[in-house]
């Protein structure tokens, strides 16, 4: 099936440091639902906790924790995606330290990616509270009472998120840094393919 295929086979041969091999269109889906996801998830997030009103409150907070259980959902089937299908390497010329960096952030994502719904969800659920998705139904509870634990995870929740901003601060800056000082096409490797032009 087209959509399996990670690499493309219409690309030209791209060169030692050219950019031209992009990510497949699994992944591509991917990579942009979960940052939908994350920006919904912290907006509403936000809003719950700042809101003066319960109902407020409440609704924000069912919308939020649903999004985090499907953010959790898509990073699991990213990382199986992942490891089963080659990502484009890098041009050949790229720094090591470089290199390095890059993955030193995408793995620190993946895992806050597991970390922020998880923390999320013992908090909830250590409290006895129905962690329940868009309404449709409620996740098994699969921890025992204790206010004291759920107090810790929800604080470690809370703090997560800037650590989730910095790193986002890091990888979104040296996308646009790639796209607008570099100009070496990094940016196309995650965006969705133009459909092939008509003959
Ligand atoms: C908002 C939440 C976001 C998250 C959680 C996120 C996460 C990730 C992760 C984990 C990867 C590594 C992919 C892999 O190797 O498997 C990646 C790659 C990438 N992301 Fe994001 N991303 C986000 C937003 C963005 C935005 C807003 C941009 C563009 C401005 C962007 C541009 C890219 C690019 C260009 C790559 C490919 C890098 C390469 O070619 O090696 N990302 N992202
Ligand atoms: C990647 C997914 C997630 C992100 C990015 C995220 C982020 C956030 C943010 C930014 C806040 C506001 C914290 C504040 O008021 O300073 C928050 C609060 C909260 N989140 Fe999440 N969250 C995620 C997943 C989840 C999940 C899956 C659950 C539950 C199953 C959850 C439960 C909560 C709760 C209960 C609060 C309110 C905390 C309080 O009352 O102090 N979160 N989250």
């Amino acid at each position: 099936m087209a959509v399996a295929k990670e690499k493309s086979s219409r690309a030209p041969d791209p060169g030692p440091d050219s950019l031209g091999e992009k990510f497949g269109p699994v992944a591509i889906f991917l990579h942009w639902a979960i940052a939908a996801c994350i920006v919904l998830s912290v907006a509403f997030g936000l809003i719950s906790g700042f809101a003066d009103s319960a109902e407020v409150t409440q609704a924000t907070l069912a919308i939020h924790q649903s999004l985090g259980v499907t953010i959790f959902v898509l990073a699991l089937v990213r990382v199986v995606w992942r490891l089963t299908h080659p990502v484009p390497p890098l041009p050949a010329s790229t720094p090591r330290s470089q290199k390095i960096a890059a993955a030193l952030t995408h793995l620190t994502l993946y895992l806050i990616l597991f970390a922020l719904p998880v923390t999320g969800y013992v908090g909830l659920a250590a409290r006895g509270r129905p962690v329940t998705i868009f309404g449709l139904f409620d996740l098994p509870n699969v921890v025992s009472r204790s206010i004291k634990t759920s107090a810790a995870f929800q604080n470690v929740h809370n703090n997560l998120q800037y650590f989730l901003y910095g790193l986002l601060v890091l990888h979104i800056g040296a996308a646009l840094y790639h796209q607008f000082v570099m100009k070496d096409g990094l940016l196309a490797r995650m965006w969705p393919r133009k459909a092939p032009a008509a003959p």
